[in-house]
């Protein structure tokens, strides 16, 4: 059977729009919870393989998506270069903060592969478990999003450390940049070569970035990780992610070289169709506020993402990821919803 997200996500759209959700496997399933309870901490849950395979394929025995992304996180990467990640409840993700070359120093690429290990194996168990008509995406944080967690040691509003490093030490903040670039590309390889169909770049906080910070801090990683995975697995397609970027989002696509770009809940319908989906496939992007709601608003506000985009390449997809207080049953209403659609 024809994997009809692969083949969308290529170029090559077919009569009925493929979907997936991000963070479908998530704290609104109760069957989520019940697995995560089981394990130590969250970032243990990401390196278990049979933990992580049963979450990822929950939502899909539920609705029925096309695309299956693997459970793990993008703090997985800083992890496994050894910086502390841990998550602590209500505060979210925590790392031990790295801002000069002493902490960076410590950084190495010499284990990654090893503490790795599990995510390639959840992979490779995905692929053996999935339906063969369900598209099996990889992921990774882009090197952007990634350094704001690492250098600010938490989540944060607007990045002041990361950006404050930027601006200030130049040259080790391009190291880090560079480790992770190097880092990410060599994990997306990795996760192609274990049975990933296709693989997203997360950028959520590539918003509000001036002009030359926005060149250099997210197209050109983006760029040169797209430059390496293709180098390895030119018929992948790489989902780009610049959460935010509003008008920089077609150089975003021209530079890059992504094969498809997820589009988050602002971007406007027409202009996406003329200035974005005359290039590549574009993904998105309902507001996943009404999949708290739900009901009629959600159905008609989904038909109207479908109807604006149904001319060329899109995968329905939610502007970001789905919020903790969604309920089960609002996500049946959408799954149907976009089934039932035809172009
Ligand atoms: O989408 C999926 O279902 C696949 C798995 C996935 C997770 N995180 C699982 C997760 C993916 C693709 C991510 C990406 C991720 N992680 C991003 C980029 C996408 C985005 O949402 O902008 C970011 C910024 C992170 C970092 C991160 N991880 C944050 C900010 C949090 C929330 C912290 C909190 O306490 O709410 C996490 C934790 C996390 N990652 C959860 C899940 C399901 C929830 C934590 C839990 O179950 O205890």
């Amino acid at each position: 059977m024809a994997k009809i997200l692969l083949e969308t996500l290529k170029g090559n759209p077919g009569e009925r729009v493929p979907f997936w959700f991000m963070r479908q496997a998530g704290r609104y399933l109760p069957e989520y919870r019940e697995v995560r309870a089981t394990a130590p901490s969250f970032m243990d849950f990401c390196y278990d393989p049979a933990k992580a395979t049963e979450v990822t394929l929950q939502p899909i025995r539920r609705y029925g998506m096309d695309g299956a992304i693997l459970f793990a996180d993008i703090l997985v990467v800083p992890d496994a270069l050894g910086q502390k990640v841990w998550f602590e409840s209500g505060k979210g993700p925590q790392l031990d903060p790295v801002r000069e070359e002493d902490a960076f120093s410590k950084l190495s690429f010499g284990h990654f592969h090893d503490r790795a290990a599990p995510v390639y194996e959840t992979v490779g168990r995905l692929r053996a478990s999935l339906p063969a008509e369900v598209t099996l995406l990889g992921f990774a944080g882009a090197p952007w999003t990634v350094a704001t967690y690492m250098v600010e040691g938490a989540g944060s509003k607007d990045h002041a450390a990361a950006r404050q490093l930027g601006y200030g030490n130049p040259a080790l903040f391009d190291k880090m940049l560079q480790l992770l670039v190097d880092a990410t590309a060599s994990y997306l390889i990795r996760q192609i070569e274990a049975g990933a169909d296709a693989v997203q770049i997360f950028d959520s906080w590539a918003a509000a970035l001036p002009e030359p910070a926005f060149e250099k801090w997210v197209i050109a990683p983006t760029k040169a990780i797209v430059d390496k995975v293709k180098r390895a697995h030119p018929e992948t397609p790489i989902i780009g992610f610049p959460r935010l970027a509003g008008a920089m989002l077609p150089r975003f696509v021209e530079e890059t070289g992504v094969d498809a770009v997820s589009l988050d809940t602002g971007v406007p319908l027409g202009w996406a169709r003329d200035e974005i989906q005359s290039k590549v496939c574009v993904q998105g992007n309902l507001d996943p506020h009404l999949v708290v709601s739900g009901g009629q608003p959600m159905v008609d506000e989904a038909n109207r993402i479908l109807e604006n985009l149904k001319g060329g390449a899109h995968v329905f997809n939610l502007g970001h990821g789905f919020v903790p207080e969604t309920l089960p049953e609002n996500v049946g209403l959408l799954a149907d919803t976009i089934k039932n659609f035809r172009r």
